[in-house]
């Protein structure tokens, strides 16, 4: 027992405490109701009588060790602490340092809003590649080979053959969802797109587009103006109007020109909507049934819709920019107009 004793003032002593953690273990282990001293006050009892006051009294001595070494270690880190903070306190005399926030750039405010406006009514958002093949560019979408209609995109080849291409349009991860997954199908696809076109304040070689579409059983051209109307109102404004024009696209069958009214001069006329009251937004149409059945989906069963919108374009009417060239630029003070826009 005396031993026990020994060997355990001997620790004490020896024991490292150099931080909270360590001082914390060092009172579990000693002073604590279940420590090495708590249990050798346990052990007196098998003590011979004789010998227990000796023991008891050396006991004793070790738990005021204990006591005492606990008491100076907890001193000395605290005022350990007390100088560092002291060390580290602020300096006021310092000059203050501009710490700025950084701002979204505004396509990427518009592509979040419109995704977030589109995710409320079940659509999911798809991702393609940017260098594509002519099948998921074009002969898929119904592009027939040496079609005119191919060069409505003028397109940036990447191989000889033709066959490697940066995609032109979005319309390529429709065909990638149909053919990798079965209806019902209902996603947006944000992304870049290119074309070999000379940069002005109305044309860019490098744009973004966002894609939508919807296949299931009985879906019409109904669900098409719902759908847009829904996302018109939600992205322009609630008493914003939209009118569907006639048009062609190999891939949809009947196709439209999405036009919104105009939310500047709320149709009156003005140089935005150059005195027509109306915007054009993008293109739609149901899909056509031919580009159904290259994707492995039968037109018999199925039916869809798709669309296409600019996301500059829509930016540009939503901010009243004037020139496309702005967007890549990075001129902060174009950026910063952007500050705290969500
Ligand atoms: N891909 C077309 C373009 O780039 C836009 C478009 C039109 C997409 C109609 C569609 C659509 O999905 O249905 O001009």
């Amino acid at each position: 027992m005396v031993e026990k004793i020994q060997r355990v003032a001997q620790e004490i002593e020896a024991a490292q405490i150099g931080n909270a953690a360590e001082l914390e273990q060092f009172r579990i282990a000693y002073i604590g109701r279940k420590g090495a001293i708590a249990s050798l006050f346990d052990d007196l009892k098998q003590v011979a009588p004789e010998q227990r006051r000796q023991v008891g009294q050396e006991l004793n001595q070790l738990k005021n060790l204990a006591q005492a070494r606990f008491d100076q270690a907890q001193e000395q880190l605290s005022s350990t602490t007390a100088g560092t903070a002291t060390e580290a306190a602020f300096d006021f005399t310092l000059p203050p340092v501009p710490n700025t926030l950084g701002t979204r750039h505004p396509l990427s405010l518009v592509r979040s809003e419109i995704v977030r406006i589109f995710e409320r009514i079940g659509f999911n958002v798809a991702d393609g590649p940017e260098i594509e093949d002519d099948w998921h560019n074009f002969t898929a979408l119904n592009f027939p080979e040496n079609h005119p209609a191919r060069e409505m995109q003028d397109t940036f080849f990447l191989s000889e053959d033709r066959d490697k291409l940066l995609r032109t349009h979005t319309s390529n991860v429709q065909v990638r969802l149909m053919e990798n997954q079965k209806p019902p199908l209902r996603s947006i696809m944000p992304g870049r797109v290119y074309r070999n076109e000379a940069i002005s304040a109305r044309a860019h070689m490098m744009f973004h587009q966002v894609e939508g579409l919807y296949v299931n059983k009985g879906v019409s051209f109904k669900d098409l103006k719902e759908t847009l109307y829904y996302f018109a109102k939600e992205m322009f404004g609630q008493d914003t109007r939209i009118r569907f024009r006639p048009s062609f696209f190999p891939f949809t069958e009947p196709s439209a020109e999405i036009d919104i009214s105009c939310f500047i001069c709320k149709g009156e006329g003005c140089n935005i909507c150059k005195q027509s009251g109306w915007v054009e937004i993008g293109g739609a149409g149901m899909v056509d049934p031919n580009v159904l059945s290259n994707c492995g989906i039968d037109p018999e069963v199925y039916s869809g819709f798709a669309f296409g919108m600019g996301i500059e374009r829509i930016t540009m009417l939503k901010y009243q920019i004037r020139d496309l060239r702005l967007f890549t630029e990075n001129d902060v003070r174009f950026l910063r107009q952007f500050k705290g826009v969500i």
